[in-house]
């Protein structure tokens, strides 16, 4: 008999906690909609109190997503769990997940508490919790590192308080998996009431073993696992969702554990995830890294060609990676394009699509093929573009080895255009210089990337920027076969979401 494991994401939560990757209520409400086409179980949705934004970003999503569960975070005062229950009330089914901080470490440092008031703090937040609504979800943060005895106190009263799902973070990524696998079977053993509650884990990834903890606590009887989708969040991150399932779905025999994810949904998300919160995927990572399914020494693609279980464990069309092998070129037309997105799942309004039909074109004509890739990612900037106070129209680089590098940009603002030059380190930063030029705004580059979408020299190239303005750090992601375009076009887009904040600008006359 397989037991069923919940799945709940806090890509919108923990995940969101990684600099840079805020969202606004639109993404986050779109990056929703896709967790509930994977079929996840519970959605932490964000932590309402930390902002108003957030606030109303978790309102909407539990108004408009409906299928999984929707989680607030709230620390264990009521002041928080009043705004939680403001944001979730209204999805079809809502969760109050409350957390403190349990172990020496974090009461004495942390919370400048003791043991006995944080017990009575969490037993008062799970009953008021509990008062606005049915689902009650109690986390011990810090809950590898706490005494066992006092964890199972403090858990056994959370049960009692009304708490019907008990949640046990490894919060820095400290636990090993034997040690961890021990923990939980020792909490089921040693606590009462424990068959009363779903028993759940939090792993973080500092020492790159989120997943094997998250595993051995499956091993050992968690019920519910609370991943993120691509493992991004705090520091190095959290136990990464697609893992977590694929573990439990190609080692079925080991573990007889199913979850209800719709693995033909996991790329989708992945890309979706990377590209909205401007966190590109490592090419190796396992599950949805472009590495994940390519063999590159002759042996490996002789066996591949021969049968493809002699080098692969899972199927690419498993995780929904389409093979596709017609492409568009710039002869293409509107019908075609529509014809291919559908294929790939994309149904667009028609401002979007002429965008999309607009930005293909343009790649059309310098890049011989167009392909899925290409598309996706040309899709997936158009439909997430903050709002475009400056587009880019037109740019000239002159560089050399022996030549200081010169940047001429055109921007548009309002059907008028603006054009400057500036010199810079390379041509990438004369083309960064020219945009602060124009738009009188200067920025600190704190993150470049720069990858390949597709193989072969005419690729396109996606550039993802991070870039502090005041306190505040903006991400921009541009697509161009010319990776100097790229690069310009996603530093505009980090300052077109700086002016779409409300940023101000310095206009020349
Ligand atoms: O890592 C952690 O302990 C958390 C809790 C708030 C669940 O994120
Ligand atoms: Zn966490």
């Amino acid at each position: 008999m397989s037991r069923k494991i919940h799945i709940f994401d806090t890509t919108l939560r923990d995940g969101e906690q990684v600099p840079g990757a805020k969202l606004n209520k639109r993404q986050k409400i779109e990056i929703a909609e896709q967790l509930a086409k994977l079929n996840v179980d519970i959605i932490e949705a964000g932590f309402p109190c930390s902002s108003p934004g957030d606030l109303q970003a978790v309102k909407a999503i539990s108004q408009q997503v409906k299928g999984p569960v929707i989680a607030a975070l709230a620390r264990a005062v009521q002041e928080d769990i009043d705004i939680a229950w403001e944001a979730v009330r209204e999805a079809e089914r809502p969760r109050i997940h409350v957390f403190i901080g349990s172990s020496d470490i974090h009461l004495q440092k942390k919370l400048r508490t003791d043991r006995e008031s944080a017990l009575e703090m969490a037993v008062e937040a799970v009953k008021y919790a509990r008062r606005l609504c049915d689902e009650i979800e109690f986390s011990t943060e810090d809950g590898s590192r706490t005494d066992f005895e006092f964890l199972c106190r403090i858990i056994e009263a959370a049960i009692n308080a009304g708490a019907g799902v008990i949640n046990v973070p490894d919060t820095v990524g400290y636990a090993l998996p034997e040690e961890f696998g021990h923990l939980i079977h020792r909490i089921r053993e040693a606590v009462p009431s424990i068959d009363r509650a779903v028993l759940s884990v939090h792993c973080h990834n500092d020492l790159g073993l989120a997943v094997a903890n998250s595993i051995a606590a499956i091993r050992n009887g968690a019920d519910q696992v609370e991943c993120t989708i691509n493992g991004i969040g705090e520091r190095a991150g959290n136990a990464s969702l697609e893992e977590i399932v694929m573990v439990l779905k190609t080692r079925f025999a080991n573990y007889q554990a199913t979850t209800a994810i719709n693995t033909t949904e996991i790329y989708r998300t992945s890309r979706m995830v990377s590209r909205i919160m401007n966190i590109p995927v490592q090419p190796n990572k396992a599950i949805v890294g472009s590495n994940a399914f390519s063999h590159s020494s002759g042996i490996h693609q002789d066996g591949v060609l021969k049968d493809r279980t002699t080098y692969e464990i899972m199927t690419p069309e498993t995780l929904g990676i389409k093979q596709h092998t017609i492409v568009l070129t710039a002869r293409s037309g509107r019908a075609a394009l529509k014809h291919r997105l559908g294929d790939l799942g994309f149904s667009l309004d028609a401002d979007v699509f002429e965008r999309v039909y607009n930005r293909f074109i343009d790649v059309a004509d310098r890049k011989k093929e167009v392909g899925a890739q290409d598309l996706q990612s040309i899709v997936e900037i158009e439909v997430s573009k903050a709002p475009e106070t400056y587009k880019m129209h037109s740019l000239q680089i002159m560089s050399g080895s022996k030549i200081v590098p010169l940047a001429s940009v055109t921007l548009e603002r309002n059907g008028q255009l603006l054009t400057d030059a500036a010199t810079g380190n390379g041509p990438v930063d004369a083309v960064f210089n020219v945009i602060e030029r124009i738009t009188g705004v200067s920025g600190k580059l704190r993150d470049y990337d720069l990858k390949a979408v597709t193989m072969g020299r005419d690729a396109l190239g996606e550039a993802m920027v991070r870039v502090q303005i005041g306190d505040t750090i903006y991400s921009g992601i541009g697509t161009s076969p010319d990776v100097i375009e790229a690069s310009a076009r996603a530093y505009l887009n980090a300052y077109n979401r700086y002016f779409a904040n409300g940023g101000a600008e310095t206009i020349k006359s």
